[in-house]
């Protein structure tokens, strides 16, 4: 018995099918062969929000929903929040291999290099209100930047795709603090190339008058591991929302921003704001099993619990809860843990959530670490986008050297009206009522 093939009876005609199992998966246009008749368009397969489809192959991130796996590119993620820096991690999903030590002083110099936004992009920012969100900046900016890069349209070569890549990973720290300084009214910080990754983004956002912004070590370590954990998570709706509009050949500033954009949403990205939100509204300790029974009644959520892929314990979750440890010793406690943790412990003891296989995910005590360190709720899922862009860009590179990949467009199931006509009384228009 060859067990690399799916035979399928069709009932309506009696007619069988063989069709090959690959990584199992069967490919949906085999589904096309079984109709009913030979003016029938053929199968498709109808699967609404892609809770059952796989629309690409990728080397680059490996999860096992039903363990808590996470792997980048093979490597478990907690050996690399331990040992490793983001930009070394963004080596890693970008190239497939972690770099060697000079590959990776030549890779931060190469970024470095990049971090400084054209001056104009400032004027875009001041064309903001002072009260609009750090996100719709971000994302615009983002946008803008097609404008000021056109040869990023040349798509199709991977030296210029390469090039790309480095200045949005160079500039979206820059694009986040300066989001964050209009949104303060304080004056725009250049980027200090002394620094590393995430401590430039924190002198970026907080140095004020002093003529070196030390960052503490603690809290820069700790954001370059939250960095981690966020660099990637294989077809999520940003990573989706990338590969998509990407598929159509745009240029990759307005793929990020479109991939941004989705990362935006309180179901996705925005959940580390919501989750802060929701402990504030719950307010103590005393009142979470009332709002456990809000969540239960359907009356509310729990932001931060759930995940499409995750039905088990989100590893991003457990490490992140060590890492507020860290942040902890040097900020103090913050006493919204607290409402967490039994939150927490009531809802992993529930059948509601039991059943349901809802566990914490990455959002739920992301949110609570960024506000001990000094950021506003605002700018949480910024934070989030800063890392993703990585993961992104690494999935674009992935999309476009893959030959079988192609405008993305899916199928529909067509539920509207059948062929129906005008009145024949409706006169038909001519020119001059038209202009
Ligand atoms: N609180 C209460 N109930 C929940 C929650 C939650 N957070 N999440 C799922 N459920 C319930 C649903 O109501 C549903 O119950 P039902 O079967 O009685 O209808 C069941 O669990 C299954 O949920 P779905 O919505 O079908 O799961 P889906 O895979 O479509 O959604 C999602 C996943 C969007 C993450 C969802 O769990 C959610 O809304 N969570 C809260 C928002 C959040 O934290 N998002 C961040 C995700 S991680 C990230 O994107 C970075």
């Amino acid at each position: 018995m060859d067990n690399s093939l799916l035979t399928i009876t069709d009932r309506r005609t009696g007619k069988n099918y063989t069709l090959p199992v690959d990584h199992g998966t069967i490919r949906a246009t085999e589904l096309r062969q079984i109709k009913e008749d030979a003016e029938d368009f053929g199968l498709m397969s109808y699967d609404p929000a892609f809770v059952n489809t796989a629309s690409c192959q990728s080397g680059i991130t490996y999860i096992d929903g039903d363990r808590g796996i996470l792997r980048y590119r093979g490597y478990p993620i907690e050996e690399l929040a331990e040992k490793c820096r983001f930009l070394e991690v963004s080596y890693l999903l970008l190239n497939g291999e972690l770099p060697d030590e000079k590959q990776l002083e030549n890779w931060i110099e190469e970024v470095k290099h990049h971090t400084m936004l054209h001056e104009t992009s400032k004027k875009f920012l001041e064309g903001f209100r002072y009260d609009a969100h750090p996100m719709g900046m971000f994302v615009s900016t983002v946008a803008a930047l097609s404008t000021v890069y056109p040869d990023a349209k040349n798509v199709l070569d991977p030296a210029n795709r390469r090039h790309q890549i480095v200045r949005l990973i160079g500039k979206v720290p820059t694009i986040a603090a300066y989001t964050y300084r209009h949104s303060r009214g304080f004056p725009y910080v250049y980027p200090d190339n002394d620094l590393n990754y995430a401590a430039n983004l924190m002198n970026m956002l907080w140095k004020m008058v002093e003529p070196k912004y030390v960052a503490n070590p603690v809290l820069a370590r700790a954001l370059s591991v939250l960095f981690i954990l966020h660099a990637d998570h294989e077809q999520n709706c940003s990573t989706n929302a990338m590969r998509s509009v990407a598929s159509s050949q745009a240029d990759p500033y307005l793929s990020v921003a479109a991939a941004a954009a989705a990362l935006s949403g309180p179901l996705h990205g925005g959940a580390n704001e919501q989750v802060l939100l929701m402990l504030d509204f719950i307010g103590k300790k005393e009142n979470v099993p009332g709002y456990i029974e809000q969540v239960k009644a359907g009356k509310m959520k729990l932001m931060g619990f759930g995940h499409r892929v995750y039905k088990n314990y989100d590893p991003r979750a457990r490490i992140i809860k060590w890492t507020a440890d860290q942040v902890f010793q040097v900020t103090g406690r913050s006493p919204k843990l607290d409402i967490a943790l039994e939150l927490e412990r009531i809802a992993l003891e529930d059948d509601y959530f039991i059943k349901r296989k809802l566990y914490p995910n990455v959002d739920f005590y992301s949110g609570i670490i960024y506000q001990a360190m000094g950021f506003k709720p605002d700018m949480f899922t910024v934070l989030f986008a800063i890392p993703r862009t990585v993961g992104w860009l690494a999935h674009w590179d992935e999309m476009m050297r893959d030959p079988e990949q192609k405008i993305a467009r899916p199928r529909q199931v067509y539920t509207g009206q059948p062929l129906r006509h005008l009145p024949e009384a409706k006169p038909t228009l001519n020119v001059a009522v038209l202009v």
